[in-house]
């Protein structure tokens, strides 16, 4: 593990200093060769569990297989990933490691993904807004972005693709604002939809900039919600720094084992199939609702969802729930008027969600 004191590094410049000083938990010991006497565990299974290892132990203290699988999957080295709870996980030690409470802040550009500025919070960090431009197709304020980025901006939190706009933010304007905080700031790129993207992942440019914080899940693309398990790309000084703080055990065993097995030939060709289906299904959804009259305006979107501006989102949202469909209602949120999110389900359902709408 990079030793974070011996360099001025990123994440030296940037970590609360309780941090870089805490000594972390000392977990018991990994050596799955010998019998365990050293943990507490329970001697015996209970009954009906079959796992292959037996939930009665501990799982590995830092899940080491499931994060060189996931390296190799993003084309980073184990060096530069962390793996966590979903990338909520992810969220949460990035404020927990950088944000001095009632001192740092963290800077979203709304309307975005909530659990950055929910962390924040937690926190006790001030969350700074710098709307995205709305009239250009929800594009990065670049300009509005660096001017509110001052001293005690330690986060950046942009969201491409954007949920809930489904819109993917200009590389080159993310690129200037990594070169302008240099030293200053990580730049985190949540890349929770990237898969169902044409654009390229940011995660190459981690060689360039040290203060760029990559986010991927599982839990879109490749249908694993339930499995909760994300990744945090960064630079291994950061990566290190958040091995620090992050629960020991975090990643229960059953999990680990889904992870892995989902990332073997057959199912990852599956997932990849399945990408394919929901992005012609959301090509047809896209064409469909913008034809429906309730709807005022379909964004067009690089994730597994659209954004619409409605006329009437109250009976959008009261339609589809009538005919036993959940969508998510946003309209009341102050950066997102009229606004109805839909999540790209099976063509059976989003032949039903049509058919609700396009009623006279
Ligand atoms: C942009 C974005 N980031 C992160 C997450 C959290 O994902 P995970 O399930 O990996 O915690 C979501 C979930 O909806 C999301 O939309």
């Amino acid at each position: 593990m990079t030793d974070i004191h011996d360099t001025p590094d990123i994440a030296t410049r940037l970590a609360r200093p309780e941090i870089l000083a805490l000594s972390p938990y000392a977990h018991a010991s990994w050596d799955p060769t010998l019998e365990r006497l050293h943990a507490n565990e329970n001697p015996w299974r209970c009954s009906g569990d079959n796992s292959p290892a037996g939930l009665n132990r501990y799982p590995e203290p830092h899940p080491a297989a499931v994060e060189a699988r996931l390296a190799r999957l993003y084309g980073v080295s184990a060096g530069q990933l962390i793996a966590g709870r979903g990338s909520d996980e992810g969220i949460d030690l990035l404020a927990r490691a950088f944000l001095v409470p009632g001192r740092d802040a963290a800077l979203v550009c709304p309307p975005t993904f909530g659990m950055y500025a929910v962390a924040t919070r937690i926190q006790g960090a001030a969350v700074v807004e710098v709307p995205l431009d709305a009239t250009r197709g929800y594009a990065l304020d670049e300009a509005a972005v660096l001017a509110a980025a001052g001293a005690q901006v330690k986060l950046l939190f942009l969201c491409s693709p954007g949920n809930p706009t489904g819109r993917t933010l200009d590389g080159t304007a993310i690129e200037r604002v990594l070169s302008a905080l240099a030293g200053r700031a990580l730049v985190v790129v949540d890349e929770a939809y990237a898969e169902f993207s044409a654009q390229p992942s940011f995660a190459p440019r981690l060689a360039r900039f040290d203060n760029l914080v990559v986010l991927r899940t599982l839990s879109k693309a490749y249908s694993l919600a339930g499995a909760r398990c994300g990744a945090v790309l960064a630079h291994p000084s950061v990566i290190a720094l958040l091995r620090r703080i992050i629960p020991p055990y975090s990643m229960p065993t059953p999990c680990m084992d889904v992870v892995l097995a989902a990332l073997e030939p057959a199912p990852l060709a599956q997932a990849g199939a399945r990408i394919e289906r929901l992005k012609a299904e959301r090509a047809r959804m896209l064409e469909a609702l913008g034809g429906i009259a309730l709807v005022r305006q379909v964004q067009a979107s690089d994730a597994n969802f659209l954004y619409l501006q409605c006329h009437d989102a109250a009976a959008v949202v009261a339609r589809t729930r009538a005919a036993g469909l959940l969508v998510r209602d946003f309209s009341q949120g102050r950066y997102t008027p009229a606004g109805v999110r839909i999540t790209i389900g099976t063509p059976a359902q989003n032949d039903r969600l049509l058919e609700a709408l396009a009623r006279p």
